[in-house]
């Protein structure tokens, strides 16, 4: 990801597909040609037509259909029918200017056919997979006139209490952003214009509370919460969604340095900004607004163009503007933008969608292929004594038991767009039927219900554990405990599912737990007893194919975490980037960096996860250790696959900089490559980081490289051994861009 300021505006338009060189002189016609479009239909506008298109309305009520034809609405959200996505279409046309709606929806892995959430699939470290299952996802929801994706979510966050860590990418700022890419690239080739949501510092809020407040110092948001924002505008993004969240005092949908400062001037973004979901009405709730007429002047004003779902615009714009305290000229530039957008996007030109389509097509076998392959890569072994896994010859029966073992809606995930539960192989399924390949004899006992409120079922999966040579525990979270509105404060296993486990493992049978869950849970004595613990995340459609290719070592598990992996959820907010103390952490020494009642390290750091295989490094060198801030590193090193499969290994390579004129991380991950290895085979990888890459923000904005040493590490985690050290000879000092 290049951080330095000008905006790379050639990949922004290939990537729209749009103009192949932006300096040719086609390109810089059509974009003329462009703006002259819409300064044509600017003029002849009523001020009720332009506020219209600024009108974003869910599906159901309050949507008046009557007022389509009138121009007042210029976008939806909802409809996932092509049925009902061509009658409103058709209504749009037949306004006074004939000017199309845009039709928007929360897609954010998967459309019908369910990916892993992404958050699972962040742990693939695979920026293909992402592009791949957004591609996926795209297809799908085009097939019946969708054009709009809310995705991707680029919240970093570092605190699981907050159920929405499940949409995003984890913790880390540069797996995020290369992710995030990789992500709004996908679903442009699938067919949708993208969002990139929830701008900005929504995944920190205080106490891991949905919708809190949220206090982030405006450096750390410039080097750790805004690169994934920013790689999307570098995408090519087409808009950006306003976060619910105050930002230091600011709420995000009414802040001026957010929606314009950065995004605008600082990073050159041409598409239109639309709030959350009634996010200007609560402006008013955030206590920065008297009422409705002043929360929709303080929004436009920041530079949110879009209202969603609170008809503050469309309600008092006009009068705000005929009163003077709204500019007009701010309106049609709000206007301006989302018209560019449609019309990039092809809205006024192309044919609608043909309403006989349904998403009845999909899961297609390609589809499911392509669910399953992406689920393969997302699953984290975490702990396999041993080599309880995979499962080997020596087994003959198995005991599947625990209530995720056949939740076929609940292994989708929240924002699970169109899926079916009726669509998903369940992870029993998907054991049975490997199993029986294999023949292997298996057992099923659901133990509880999903939230697992009594153990009265116990008895029985106790039964079927003693009769069976192994137990595959499916437990965690049920997809409504994860997601938006779903902060917990605890985060052990639901109910009494611990206590399930625990009699389980008392057996004596090898208890393996495959954890199904939209964030990291609290396993307690649970993770020094089980066997062998895999986590699953929400693994979507073809979840059950591909935790039983995983269990059986048809693959062999490549994820790693996206995230440090908490012991309690007191620890919470945890990371491995953070920055050092005067008192590190000292054995036997209480003024230290330490909790009374619990170890200060993770459970399983960032960036941790087994598989079948094991990985050496070797001979790392780095090829140049004095560079200048225009240079880029370059560090190699020998990965061998000692085991005696093939497997997939993330060579990860982190940073540090001992000595700055702020304090700088423990380490960062800087370059990261998944390669494949067979067994015995050695490999040399070679991994890049431009110089340029290696500085840090101020809080003006101002963005610095200094001279000196810099610590490379090089490894399969976060814990990489460190390998050697750089000089940076000069210093690079930029200011942020103010442009228009
Ligand atoms: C969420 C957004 C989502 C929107 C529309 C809101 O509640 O915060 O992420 O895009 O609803 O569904």
């Amino acid at each position: 990801m290049r951080i330095c300021p000008a905006l790379n505006l050639t990949s922004l338009f290939r990537t729209l597909g749009l103009l192949v060189v932006v300096s040719s002189a086609p390109a810089a016609r059509a974009q003329d040609n462009l703006e002259h479009r819409i300064d044509d239909l600017l003029s002849r506008m009523t001020l009720e037509e332009k506020v219209g298109q600024l009108n974003l309305i869910s599906h159901g009520p309050p949507l008046n259909w009557d007022n389509i034809a009138k121009g007042g609405i210029g976008a939806f959200l909802n409809f996932n029918s092509a049925e009902e996505i061509a009658r409103a279409q058709r209504l749009a046309r037949e306004s006074r200017l004939k000017i199309p709606a845009i039709f928007g929806l929360d897609i954010l892995h998967g459309f019908r056919t369910q990916f892993p959430v992404p958050l699972g699939e962040a742990a693939s470290f695979n920026p293909e997979l992402s592009r791949l299952a957004s591609v996926w996802a795209a297809r799908e929801a085009s097939h019946v006139g969708l054009q709009w994706t809310f995705a991707p979510m680029a919240d970093l966050s570092r605190d699981s209490r907050w159920g929405r860590i499940v949409e995003g990418f984890g913790e880390d700022p540069y797996l995020g952003a290369v992710l995030t890419a990789a992500r709004v690239k996908g679903f442009h080739e699938g067919g949708l214009a993208t969002t990139v949501k929830h701008f900005a510092g929504y995944g920190a809020p205080q106490g891991g509370r949905d919708y809190d407040t949220t206090f982030i110092p405006r450096a750390e948001m410039y080097d750790i919460y805004l690169p994934s924002f920013r790689a999307a505008v570098e995408a090519g993004t087409e808009s950006v969604m306003a976060a619910f969240n105050a930002l230091n005092g600011s709420p995000a949908t009414a802040s001026g340095w957010l929606q314009t400062d950065v995004l605008r001037r600082q990073w050159g973004f041409r598409g239109f900004v639309t709030s959350d979901w009634s996010g200007i009405a609560e402006l008013v709730g955030h206590g920065i607004a008297a009422d409705g007429a002043e929360a929709a002047r303080k929004a436009i004003l920041a530079g949110v163009d879009m209202d969603m779902m609170g008809e503050l615009y469309v309600s008092h714009l006009p009068t705000e503007v005929r009163a003077g305290r709204v500019p007009e000229a701010v309106v049609n530039e709000a206007v301006r933008r989302v018209l560019r957008t449609k019309m990039r996007l092809g809205l006024f030109d192309r044919p609608d969608a043909d309403p006989s389509h349904t998403d009845a097509a999909f899961p297609s076998l390609e589809s499911r292929k392509a669910a399953r392959d992406v689920a393969a890569e997302t699953l984290v072994l975490l702990k396999n004594r041993n080599e309880t896994l995979p499962v080997g010859a020596g087994i003959r029966s198995i005991a599947v038991v625990g209530p995720l073992a056949n939740a076929p809606r609940d292994q989708l995930g929240p924002h699970a767009a169109r899926g079916h539960a009726q669509d998903s192989v369940s992870l029993l399924d998907g054991i049975r039927t490997r199993a029986a390949k294999a023949g292997v004899e298996v057992r099923h006992a659901p133990t509880c219900d999903l939230f697992c409120r009594t153990i009265d079922h116990l008895p029985e999966a106790l039964e079927a554990a003693r009769a069976s040579d192994l137990v595959i525990a499916v437990f965690g979270e049920p997809q409504d405990l994860s997601g938006e509105a779903a902060s917990r404060t605890r985060m052990a296993l639901t109910g009494k599912q611990e206590d399930a486990l625990k009699a389980l493992i008392a057996t004596g049978k090898p208890v393996v737990l495959v954890l199904v869950a939209g964030r990291p849970l609290e396993l307690n004595s649970l993770a020094e007893n089980l066997s062998a613990i895999l986590m699953a995340w929400y693994p979507g459609t073809e979840g059950g194919t591909a935790v039983a290719d995983a269990l059986f070592g048809d693959v062999n598990p490549s994820g790693k975490l996206p995230l440090s992996w908490p012991r309690a959820g007191g620890q919470l907010p945890l990371y491995y980037n953070r920055l050092p103390t005067g008192r590190p952490p000292l054995p036997n020494n209480r003024f230290t960096l330490s909790y009374l009642d619990e170890e200060i390290t993770p459970l399983f750091p960032f960036g941790w996860g087994l598989g079948y295989s094991n990985f050496t490094y070797s001979n790392a060198h780095i090829a140049n250790a004095r560079l200048t801030a225009d240079e880029t590193l370059e560090v190699s090193v020998t990965v061998t696959n000692t085991g005696h499969r093939a497997g997939k290994e993330v060579v990860q390579l982190y940073m540090r900089d001992p000595v700055a004129s702020r304090s700088r991380p423990l380490r960062e991950l800087k370059s990261f490559e998944k390669v494949s290895l067979e067994a015995g085979e050695s490999r040399r990888v070679t991994l890049h980081v431009p110089v340029d890459r290696l500085g840090f923000h101020l809080d003006d904005g101002t963005y610095l490289i200094e001279r000196g040493a810099i610590q490379v590490f090089v490894g399969g985690s976060s814990l990489a051994e460190k390998i050697g050290e750089i000089d940076i000879t000069n210093e690079t000092r930029r200011a942020p861009l103010l442009g228009e």
